[in-house]
């Protein structure tokens, strides 16, 4: 555990060194390979899923761990340590997927919809982004019409992590596009409903063994009872969520560059040039300063806003900008810290022989998914210029 003034207890502590253990057993053997292949992770989810780690939040008697955010900020980190496309699974289940219908769901819908997510059986997904309709959500084209006790729904979607294994997608559609955003609705629809239609995979830059698809919804016919809120509550309810989700996003960051960070810790150790360790020029070892306290510093971030998460749940207070700050820090940390780390190692630090060059890869995604950089610092922005 990092020395902390943060209140952790024997349960946190707990979860950490389960998902230390499990990551560095069970993923740290497979995830080059994994990466290399690009192919989905199904049986380490699935052991993750075994562990309660598919829905650390969600409580008991809807199949989750019922456990606080800080234990799953601190599960998270621990598996993104070793592989960021394990963690982004675990976060978009977690977040994206099982925090919407914790704070917005029916009995019925978490029973049926949320139960087999969190308890590891089955993989959830989010759908919000358009190819014409990314940073700017409240433009989205997708359409669901109200047929009876139906809505078909009509359109394309993008970017979605787990996409092409989800059995089960939360989506978000316009239900009155006069009304822009306050015209958004939320549904949740099971993969195998006719007119679910899964597009083409993405080859992507990082987080390779994670799978991102297009979804694409032809007349495709779900019951009214999978709207998720009222009609006109879904934007809310998907910014409600990516706040979360940005939590998530943030310890992934985090994890990424501790395994960077301490990969060139002890690269600058061992290794020699002009008759010294590297790590005693200063050139290194300035380097070693900053990345470890850009690393401290989005750690309190992260761990703030998780529990000001925590808190929300009994206040319903909004913590989006705790969230955002922590997601725009930790990411750009990520990549000043992968930056460093692959510098540090010269030629070794480009080479696929070391994980050093995957981190570097991987971290380029979390100042773009779950709200882009630009994003986070226009969230922030508003809620300081706003501020009664
Ligand atoms: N919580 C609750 N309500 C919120 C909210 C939040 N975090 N943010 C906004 N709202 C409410 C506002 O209060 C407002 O409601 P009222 O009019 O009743 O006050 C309404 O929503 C509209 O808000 P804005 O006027 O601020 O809306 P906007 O159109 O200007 O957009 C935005 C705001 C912050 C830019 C938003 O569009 C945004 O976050 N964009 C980024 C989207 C994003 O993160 N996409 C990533 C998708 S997921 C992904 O990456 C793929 C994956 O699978 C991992």
């Amino acid at each position: 555990m990092t020395k902390s003034l943060f209140p952790f207890s024997a349960e946190h502590e707990m979860i950490q060194q389960t998902a230390r253990d499990f990551a560095q057993k069970q993923i740290a053997p497979i995830a080059a390979e994994f990466d290399e292949s690009g192919e989905f992770p199904f049986a380490t989810i699935k052991k993750m899923g075994e562990l309660g780690f598919m829905g650390i939040e969600v409580p008991e008697e809807y199949g989750g761990a019922g456990m606080d955010t800080l234990s799953y900020v601190l599960a998270l980190e621990e598996i993104c340590k070793v592989d960021a496309a394990h963690g982004v699974i675990m976060s978009v289940n977690n977040s994206l997927y099982a925090y919407g219908f914790i704070r917005f769901g029916t009995h019925e819908q978490k029973k049926k919809y949320l139960e087999p997510i969190a308890s590891g059986k089955a993989i959830g997904a989010y759908s919000l982004t358009e190819p014409m309709s990314g940073s700017d959500a409240g433009t989205m084209r997708s359409r669901a019409t109200r047929d009876g006790d139906f809505y078909i729904l009509n359109g394309r979607k993008s970017w979605v992590t787990s996409g092409p294994v989800a059995e089960y997608i939360v989506v978000f559609m316009m239900t009155d596009p006069d009304k822009k955003q306050k015209g958004v609705s939320a549904f949740i629809v099971d993969a195998k409903t006719p007119g679910f239609i899964r597009g083409k995979k993405e080859p992507k830059l990082g987080i390779r063994a994670s799978a991102t698809s297009e979804i694409i919804f032809e007349n495709c016919r779900i019951p009214v009872e999978n709207r998720i809120g009222e009609e006109g509550d879904g934007f809310k309810i998907a910014m409600t969520v990516l706040d979360a989700g940005r939590i998530g996003i943030a310890s992934q960051a985090l994890g990424i560059s501790e395994a960077a960070y301490e990969a060139s810790l002890a690269y600058a150790r061992e290794r020699e040039a002009f008759g010294q360790k590297i790590g005693e020029f200063q050139g290194i070892s300035f380097k070693l300063a900053d990345m470890k306290t850009r690393i401290e510093a989005s750690r309190l971030l992260i761990y703030n806003a998780a529990i000001m998460k925590e808190n929300s749940k009994e206040t319903g207070e909004r913590f989006s900008i705790n969230a955002a700050m922590a997601k725009l820090f930790a990411s750009e940390t990520c990549m000043f810290v992968t930056h460093a780390a692959v510098q540090i190692h010269g030629g070794m630090g480009y080479s696929k022989e070391l994980p050093v060059e995957r981190y570097f890869r991987d971290a380029k995604i979390t100042e773009i998914y779950e709200g882009t950089s630009e994003i986070q610092r226009l969230v922030i922005s508003r809620s300081e210029l706003n501020k009664k």
